[in-house]
């Protein structure tokens, strides 16, 4: 990842599709100095993702893509992407699954963040299996994006105690916390 590396903020678009609470985290972690990114582009599968809210609050450019067509929609999110000259991609809760081609091009610029301790719970309902499964520990993982779902090299994880009261709600908002922090964690152990 060395050749990101520079003076400058390295260029990157961060993918949602739904409430944006690590889009915000990551955005604020964005500004401060020691950051070696900066947010330029929110991109977003539906107009009605609650986070694109922070694309006007914190004067980033948003582009929404419908997905309808998905080898159109990954062609003109390539375009854009080269256009505004991003580097790298953070995931945020984007739920679609990205192409064989469109991850090879980007090759290891794009990372996501999954609710738990990976390579246990791939996909969704992670939560509800580890309650389900009687758990002791979940957590949250930053990881590279490759070609299987959920399955690139791990970046950085953090183990979250299953209480017996746990819901699957309220074990999300214990985790979503930790992963506010986790996110601007694996971007600082990439670049650092
Ligand atoms: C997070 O739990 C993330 O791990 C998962 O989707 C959720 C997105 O939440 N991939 P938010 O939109 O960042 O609030």
């Amino acid at each position: 990842m060395e050749k990101l590396t520079g003076l400058k903020k390295i260029k990157t678009a961060v993918f949602i599709s739904g409430t944006g609470s690590n889009l915000k985290s990551i955005i604020k972690f964005s500004k401060l100095k020691k950051s070696p990114i900066s947010i330029n582009l929110i991109i977003s599968n539906t107009r009605l993702a609650k986070g694109l809210k922070y694309a006007d609050q914190f004067r980033i450019k948003k582009k929404i893509f419908n997905f309808i067509n998905f080898k159109k929609a990954e062609k003109n999110i390539s375009i854009l992407l080269k256009k505004d000259k991003i580097k790298f991609i953070c995931l945020a809760g984007f739920m679609k699954i990205l192409s064989k081609n469109f991850i090879k091009n980007l090759d290891g610029r794009i990372i996501n963040i999954h609710p738990s301790l990976l390579p246990k719970y791939k996909g969704l309902n992670t939560h509800s299996r580890a309650i389900k499964n009687n758990d002791k520990f979940t957590g949250c993982t930053v990881h590279y994006v490759i070609d299987a779902l959920d399955s690139g090299q791990i970046i950085l994880q953090k183990k979250i105690k299953i209480s017996a009261d746990d819901s699957s709600t309220s074990l999300a908002k214990k985790v979503l916390k930790q992963e506010h922090k986790l996110y601007p964690a694996a971007i600082m152990k990439i670049f650092n």
